[in-house]
């Protein structure tokens, strides 16, 4: 799962023990020799899908980290591409990654993204692997902050994935990792909060309606279909009202 390139287990465990922003900031340097940074099929089926809705003026990475969303954006936006993280180290890293290049360059907002500093900028906001860092309760929080960044009409896309199947490794290994980190935030302070199995399609469709969003799903093919015929992973799209 780890190439040698990567953290090593007690450099892992130090960071799992740390608040979400520090541990960030000590995973950065290793960050994208990890699985956690999002797989590149994932960016590009989603810039496959939002290309024919755009070209779109300025866009916004919403938890960036080093910068995997920034390389969508730059495929899809002409004037002016944000990456935004609450993470020093990681933006550290994103700045030195995306330096040059084509299409506009990258800002980089140092933030919180349930608290963005934001008003009518964007067209388009994406976001990618790091929604699992919000609890339930924190969505409308941070679905009002990014409803806030985007102008008029602008629009918020990420992909989510249908829940494996309990007869699947997988399902119980989210499970167990989930059921870990609960135990962990019980007996240690500050909390990691990072969970696998909090964002269900109905509750985070239902609080991104409740933020003012109109939510379309667009099936993501390349990921194929379960065996009743629904997709694995969608994309799903939320329009601020024009
Ligand atoms: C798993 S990484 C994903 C990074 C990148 N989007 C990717 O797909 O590779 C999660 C990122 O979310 C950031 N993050 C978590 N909670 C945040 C918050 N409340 N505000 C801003 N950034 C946050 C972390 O610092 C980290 O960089």
């Amino acid at each position: 799962m780890f190439t040698p390139q990567g953290p090593t287990l007690p450099e892992l465990i130090v960071q799992a023990l740390s608040s979400v922003e520090r541990g960030y900031d000590l995973l950065a340097p290793k960050f994208d020799h990890t699985p956690f940074r999002t797989p590149d099929r994932f960016l590009d089926a989603t810039r496959d899908a939002l290309a024919p809705l755009g070209p779109f003026a300025a866009g916004l990475d919403v938890c960036c980290g080093t910068g995997a969303g920034v390389g969508v954006l730059r495929g899809l936006c002409t004037q002016r591409i944000t990456g935004v993280d609450f993470s020093a180290g990681m933006l550290r890293e994103a700045a030195a990654r995306f330096g040059g290049g084509p299409g506009p360059e990258p800002g980089w907002v140092r933030a919180d993204a349930r608290d963005l500093p934001f008003r009518e900028e964007f067209d388009l906001a994406v976001s990618f692997g790091a929604f699992g860092h919000f609890l339930p309760s924190e969505r409308p929080e941070l679905f009002a902050s990014i409803h806030r960044s985007l102008r008029p009409g602008g629009l918020l896309a990420f992909p989510l994935g249908a829940p494996p199947s309990p007869r699947t490794p997988l399902h119980w290994m989210l499970r167990g990792f989930d059921a870990v980190m609960r135990v962990r935030n019980l007996v240690r302070r500050p909390a990691f909060v990072m969970y696998y199995r909090t964002w269900p399609l109905g509750p985070v469709r239902a609080d991104l309606v409740r933020a003012g969003f109109t939510v379309e799903l667009l099936p993501l093919e390349a990921f194929g279909r379960r065996p009743d015929g629904s997709p694995h992973w969608r994309l799903v799209l939320a329009r601020r009202a024009a």
